[in-house]
């Protein structure tokens, strides 16, 4: 079984980073192999609302110069996803944003590609911001109709200068806590989908509100 983390931070080294692969520990002394992408730095346009992806039906975006098509696919090919954002104004970073918006949009309109997969979400912050964020990043797994693992506080850890969130005693419980029960639950979920496989996807039904 696989893991994809992505990073939201520009620093690679940054406390997102290490919030990450503090759940990456639990879930390789589990036997789940991991892999981290760091989005941070990359140049990735937001969604334009084009809807090629809704037309072309290619589980493909029509910006196609940067690695958002990529990262669909390890998405797709992976058994449980890591979102991880640094708090940039109370939410998730400008960059992450761009990327989770298109390619949870592919996703959805060409027929759920990463339904019944397990997905988390981690934020890092200095003081204040941390549950809208992790909220925000909940928002794309709970539309996916993916699976959700959870810790015993919201998976926020604390720290300003890169690294700083190691000397937050209670942030590293969540994140060992977090890993540990996302390994857990992937591994009920593989063991049980022959005996239990997942429901058949629906046509979703959109009122959009006008009366
Ligand atoms: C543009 C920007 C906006 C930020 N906004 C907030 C904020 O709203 N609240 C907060 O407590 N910290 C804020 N911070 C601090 C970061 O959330 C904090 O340093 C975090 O640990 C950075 O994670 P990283 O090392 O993975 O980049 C901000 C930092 C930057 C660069």
């Amino acid at each position: 079984m696989k893991v994809v983390g992505f990073n939201g931070s520009p620093n690679k080294k940054g406390n997102t980073a290490c919030s990450l692969n503090m759940v990456f520990e639990e879930l390789e002394n589990a036997g789940i192999e991991t892999q981290m992408i760091h989005v941070g730095k990359k140049k990735i346009q937001g969604c334009t609302a084009c809807l090629d992806c809704v037309k072309k039906q290619n589980q493909a975006c029509s910006l196609d110069d940067d690695p958002v098509n990529e990262w669909i696919q390890k998405i797709k090919a992976a058994d449980g996803i890591l979102l991880g954002s640094p708090v940039h104004f109370s939410g998730v970073a400008g960059t992450m944003k761009s990327f989770l918006d298109r390619a949870f949009f592919v996703a959805s309109v060409n027929g759920g590609l990463f339904r019944n997969k397990v997905g988390a979400a981690v934020a890092a912050v200095r003081r204040s911001g941390g549950i809208s964020t992790v909220d925000s990043l909940n928002h794309y797994i709970n539309y996916s109709e993916m699976v959700m693992p959870s810790s015993n506080y919201w998976n926020v850890a604390h720290g300003l200068a890169p690294g700083q969130v190691m000397q937050d005693g209670e942030g590293k419980q969540i994140m060992a806590v977090l890993g540990k029960n996302m390994a857990w639950l992937m591994k009920i979920m593989e063991h049980g989908k022959e005996q239990f496989p997942p429901p058949e996807p629906v046509a979703k039904i959109m009122t959009n509100f006008i009366r």
